[in-house]
């Protein structure tokens, strides 16, 4: 998969990309990032990528042109899905990471200053994508979250193929809590069911503890799920169907 980054800041995006899966990644040649530095394609000789905004306020806006004609030069290779990093786009989630990932290739346009200016996203942009309701100081993060959270769901990124099928949010449900060695720390003990060696019954209580914690933590997500009549089953041993039932959809 292609990821094409337009930035004025194409080096806060280099250090990200040379570490852990994103380096791994780009060396199996899963994926390839470009960076473009949208100041290559300002027009005039002070390299200018901003102006004042018409009608007066405060901060800057990003010219059109040197976007659309950064946009042109990519484009004409071969045509990707364009993205506006923005506050004002839909909000990000795992289901958008999955949608995204079907792409070939996506680029990514980072916003600075006061945003860009409104006639480049009408001709330019496939969509704006937020990655939450805060407001960052420019798009180039936002892109990280995006090209990072896309490439983990790519085929053969991940090194074991369950990681990412049993992520937090793939089912609906937040992941249950892990442990690891020693079996006791600060006095606190590795739950005795995960230590049973019998897998069904390791897999039931970690389905009633992701259960339990979206309960606590995400109740909203539950309106999504629908559990199989053996998850209902487990539900009811453990003492949650009636509980859970009202959050359901059906
Ligand atoms: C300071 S922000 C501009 C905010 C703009 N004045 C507004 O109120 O909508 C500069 C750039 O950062 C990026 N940005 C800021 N917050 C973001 C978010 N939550 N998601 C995605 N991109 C964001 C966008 O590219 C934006 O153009």
């Amino acid at each position: 998969m292609l990821f094409d980054v337009v930035t004025i800041f194409p080096q806060l995006l280099a250090s990200p990309l040379q570490e852990g899966i994103l380096r791994r990644a780009l060396a199996a040649g899963r994926i390839d990032v470009r960076l473009h530095n949208l100041r290559d394609y300002a027009l005039d000789r002070h390299k200018m990528t901003d102006d004042r905004p018409f009608g007066g306020g405060e901060g800057m806006v990003m010219k059109p042109e040197p976007l659309a004609a950064c946009l042109d030069d990519i484009q004409g290779e071969s045509p990707g899905h364009v993205l506006l990093l923005s506050p004002r786009g839909q909000t990000y989630d795992q289901r958008q990471a999955e949608r995204l990932a079907g792409y070939e290739r996506l680029i990514l346009v980072c916003g600075r200053y006061e945003g860009v200016d409104e006639r480049f996203t009408e001709l330019y942009v496939d969509e704006e994508i937020s990655i939450g309701d805060y407001i960052l100081t420019g798009g180039e993060l936002a892109a990280l979250v995006l090209i990072d959270s896309i490439t983990r769901l790519l085929p053969g990124v991940l090194g074991c193929s369950e990681s990412a099928a049993n992520d937090t949010f793939s089912h609906g449900l937040l992941k249950h809590p892990q442990y690891t060695r020693p079996r006791v720390f600060a006095n606190l003990e590795v739950p005795a069911e995960l230590l049973s060696g019998n897998h069904a019954e390791i897999s039931a209580y970690r389905f009633v503890q992701s259960v339990r914690l979206t309960m606590e933590r995400r109740p909203e997500l539950l309106a999504g799920v629908t559990f199989t009549a053996g998850e209902r089953k487990i539900l009811a041993r453990a003492g949650l169907l009636d509980e859970v039932q009202p959050l359901l959809k059906i």
